[in-house]
């Protein structure tokens, strides 16, 4: 929401009334933003149900951080909880998306 990751599990439709709302459908049209490349490159899900947040999440520690070391990744993804465990996945794949970006493969 105006560019900052928000759960919307915990999120009232009322507060967001006026504000950007960009949800994993609209982070690119066809999936092909960094991030996205990213998880499927790393192979990260394991059952799935975790990563769209999981995904928004490291789309927005990427978006004001371009190069995070692991410990900028464990803090902004701490909210974020994988019951399949594929942190060590997911920490990779937010590394190569960081990589893809700076070799000019934002979208
Ligand atoms: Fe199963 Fe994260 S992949 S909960």
């Amino acid at each position: 929401m105006n560019g900052q990751a928000v759960r919307s599990c915990v999120t009232p439709v009322s507060s967001v009334a006026g504000k950007e709302i960009v949800t994993i459908e609209g982070l690119s049209p066809d999936g092909s933003h960094p991030v996205q490349r990213a998880w499927i490159a790393d192979d990260v899900p394991q059952c799935g149900y975790c990563h769209s947040g999981q995904i928004m999440s490291a789309a927005a520690l990427l978006a004001e951080n371009q190069k995070p070391t692991d410990a900028d990744i464990d803090e902004a993804m701490s909210g974020n909880i994988c019951r399949c465990g594929t942190y060590q996945r997911i920490r990779r794949a937010i590394h190569r998306a960081a990589g893809m970006m700076a070799e000019g493969g934002k979208k």
